[in-house]
């Protein structure tokens, strides 16, 4: 837990909070000059040893399951639309959760055409991995690509995707492909009016590399679009900010009620793992908080050159407490290690305004999942 003090107001709680991803058609090198982020300032992978974290994010649906459906998973006194009863259970869960949001997302709907405006032309062929609804597949033939390849591991989001482009008139130009992405072999891809010159994706989650983006454009960079090929986005930059916040804090924690003291359940309080709000059934952005400190950029990715398994140990950033507020939907709370003892709860990180601190990202090799702690930048003596 980090803990801010601010003139006569007592302590608040705070917590590192991983706003939306800045995505960029510019290289990463650019991105990165923009953020003042030294580039590999985390000691990046030199090849000593083979990468293994895992397996890639697998989408939802493309197992290839039995379709499990949606009235199965509905109490049998309820009453059920007929268009909805044979759905897959995931599907309608999927769309309700969160592809509304995301399709409604203009400035993200506006980024990627302006990205495809730039690099679109008569003679282009665009692969897209993930093509969900559709949508950016259409905005590529709408701007005149000669075909587009959409590719969808779901099933059912892919027959969802076929009608919505049928719907708009680009069934001729845009053909989707129900497959992972690794899946597809070169040739399939390029039956479709050759080998791709744009490779387009969105699958990005609420962490840049959340559902294995590098790993899925890398391999289709590597196999199934020209080696030239423009790449979209080019690349992408999260973002981390302090802030406090007295409603998680009231989720995260406990003190006392009526008296009787319940602090010491706070020795179960995690303190090392990012969590998205959504798994604590809110958004982030529904909290009153307040940031501390300016925004962190604390992972640039550059999809057209950068490779899976990049990313070793830590990367270690001089910030200042501060104070103004943002907008995120992961979340990690911080707490002062330096006070940590055996069988205590965690000691709240007590910072005054004005002080700066030293803000430690560490990373899974593959950059999917990252950790926050905070550290006190003591001037040494010397
Ligand atoms: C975040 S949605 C984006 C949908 C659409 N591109 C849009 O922007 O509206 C990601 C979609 O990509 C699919 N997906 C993710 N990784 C994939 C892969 N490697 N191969 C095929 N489909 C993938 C998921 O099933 C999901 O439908």
């Amino acid at each position: 837990m980090f803990t801010f003090h601010i003139g006569d107001e007592v302590f608040a709680k705070a917590c590192m909070n991983t706003e939306a991803v800045g995505m960029s058609d510019a290289p990463d090198d650019e991105l990165a000059e923009q953020e003042g982020y030294d580039e590999h300032d985390y000691d990046a992978y030199d090849g000593d040893e083979p990468y293994d974290e895992g397996m890639p994010y697998k989408p939802p649906g493309s197992e290839g399951k039995e379709t499990n459906l949606f009235e199965a998973n509905v109490p049998k006194a309820f009453l059920i639309p007929e268009r909805l009863r044979d759905k897959p259970y995931e599907l309608i869960e999927a769309a309700n959760d969160w592809h509304y949001a995301m399709m409604n997302d203009h400035p993200r709907n506006e980024f990627y055409r302006d990205c495809l405006r730039r690099v679109v032309t008569p003679e282009s062929i665009v692969l897209e991995i993930g093509a969900g609804s559709g949508l950016l597949s259409i905005i590529a033939a709408s701007l005149g690509a000669k075909a587009v390849i959409a590719i969808e591991a779901n099933r059912h989001l892919a027959n969802v995707a076929r009608e919505i482009i049928r719907r708009n008139g680009f069934e001729s130009r845009i053909h989707i492909i129900n497959k992972m992405s690794t899946e597809c072999q070169p040739e399939e891809v390029a039956a479709y009016g050759g080998t791709p010159t744009v490779l387009l994706s969105e699958i990005l989650g609420t962490l840049l590399l959340g559902e294995s983006a590098l790993h899925y454009v890398m391999d289709a960079r590597q196999r199934l679009v020209a080696h030239n090929a423009a790449v979209v986005p080019r690349a992408g930059c999260q973002f981390a900010t302090l802030v406090e916040s007295q409603d998680i804090e009231s989720i995260t924690s406990v003190r006392s009620w009526e008296g009787i003291d319940l602090g010491w359940f706070n020795t179960l309080q995690d303190t090392t793992s990012m969590v998205f709000t959504k798994q604590y059934g809110f958004r982030f952005s529904s909290c009153h908080y307040r940031e501390l400190a300016a925004r962190q950029a604390v992972l640039h990715v550059d999809f057209a050159y950068d490779v899976v398994g990049l990313w070793r140990g830590e990367m270690r950033q001089r910030v200042q407490a501060t104070k103004s507020g943002k907008w995120g939907q992961g979340l990690q709370l911080i707490e002062d290690l330096s006070q940590a003892a055996a069988g205590m709860a965690p000691a709240p990180f007590v910072v005054t305004e004005g002080e700066w601190l030293i803000l430690v990202t560490r990373y899974s090799a593959d950059g999917v999942t990252l950790q926050f702690q905070l550290e006190r930048d003591i001037p040494r003596a010397d």
